[in-house]
């Protein structure tokens, strides 16, 4: 639990640990996620076959005498091997075998976390009380798609919560007073179950002037957004956040630009809006790293729907909600 925000540290739902192409076949990669330590690992393709088999995340520490098996752990008939007296563990976190022992005591065994690969990201299911996932992440249908281009990606460790870093989407005031933008956007917000979907017409300034565009954002949950951005040219963003620790989370951006007639021209203006996403982004920061969560705020007209925001938000923690911290500095008053 962390004493900067009155929910609990560990929201509820999918985020990414990994991209597919990090992960080859018979690879295993330790994992520091939502305040613990997790081992990912691929199984071998079959002998012969282009085959990519699903991956899986354990607990990381053995059940035996502890070792960590992201850390010199292989591979072996689709089991997690640990390297120090190597018992087999499967992707389901069953014990398969222990190669100097006639019986698998019955606590030989690992939390295993559910995980599923799509778009291109390894993506696992967290949930405070462990229940099984309640929903799926969508398909992108841009992503290797013709006519787009592949990800270029970006990476950030930001000393923040999830949850602060989905309100800037319906934050409106700060697009102008922080980032520069030329005009307060238009906005439409509207949330569906785990899904907040968010509409802005914006003029942006690029460094081929102002262009009137429009922003569309689907957040499902705290750890997986879809940023659409129509103007000169389309873009997607692919944003995920996960929790790492107390103190911090794990950024990833992954761009794509849809393919303009000459190549170049996708590349330059592609190149002109990452810079200026990246730009946003590297401002928001020092506000995310420094701010108080303060609730219930105080709005006025021109905010934006953010009061709309944190009812919707309520829903990713499993474990009860805390105390708002100025209630608990009155109480302690
Ligand atoms: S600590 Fe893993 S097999 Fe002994
Ligand atoms: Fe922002």
């Amino acid at each position: 639990m962390s004493s900067r925000f009155p929910f609990p540290r560990y929201p509820d739902g999918w985020f990414q640990v990994a991209y597919t192409h990090e992960l080859a076949p018979g690879a295993v990669m330790p994992l520091r996620y939502f305040g613990k330590d997790l081992v990912l690992f691929r199984p071998e393709a079959p002998e012969g076959t282009p085959l990519l088999p699903a991956p899986h995340v354990l607990d990381a520490h053995c059940p035996h005498l502890g070792a960590h098996l992201g850390h010199g752990g292989k591979v072996v008939d689709g089991c997690i091997q640990c390297p120090f007296h190597a018992w087999r563990f499967e992707g389901e976190g069953g014990c398969a075998s222990i190669p100097y022992a006639q019986k698998i005591p019955p606590g030989a065994r690992l939390r295993s976390w559910p995980v599923r690969e799509v778009n291109g990201l390894i993506m696992v299911w967290h949930h405070g009380a462990q229940r099984p996932p309640s929903w799926e992440v969508p398909h992108v249908p841009e992503f290797q798609h013709p006519e787009w281009t592949d990800y270029e990606l970006r990476r950030w460790q930001v000393r923040t919560h999830n949850q602060e870093m989905t309100e800037n989407a319906v934050d409106l005031a700060h697009l102008h007073y922080l980032h520069g933008t030329a005009e307060l956007p238009v906005t439409l917000a509207d949330a569906r179950e785990h899904v907040l979907h968010v509409v802005s017409n914006i003029v942006m300034k690029t460094p081929f002037g102002r262009t009137q565009g429009t922003i569309e954002v689907d957040a499902h949950g705290f750890g997986f957004t879809l940023t659409r951005f129509k103007g000169i040219v389309e873009t997607l963003l692919v944003n995920s956040v996960t929790t790492i620790d107390e103190d911090s989370v794990d950024v990833r951006f992954a761009f794509l630009v849809k393919k303009l007639p000459h190549k170049d021209a996708t590349s330059t203006v592609g190149q002109a809006f990452m810079a200026e996403i990246e730009r946003q982004l590297e401002q928001d920061i020092p506000i995310w790293e420094n701010k108080v969560y303060v609730h219930p705020p105080l709005l006025v007209s021109g905010d934006g729907p953010i009061g709309m925001f944190r009812r919707w938000a309520g829903q990713f923690y499993s474990e009860p909600r805390l105390v708002p911290v100025a209630a608990r500095l009155a109480e302690s008053g």
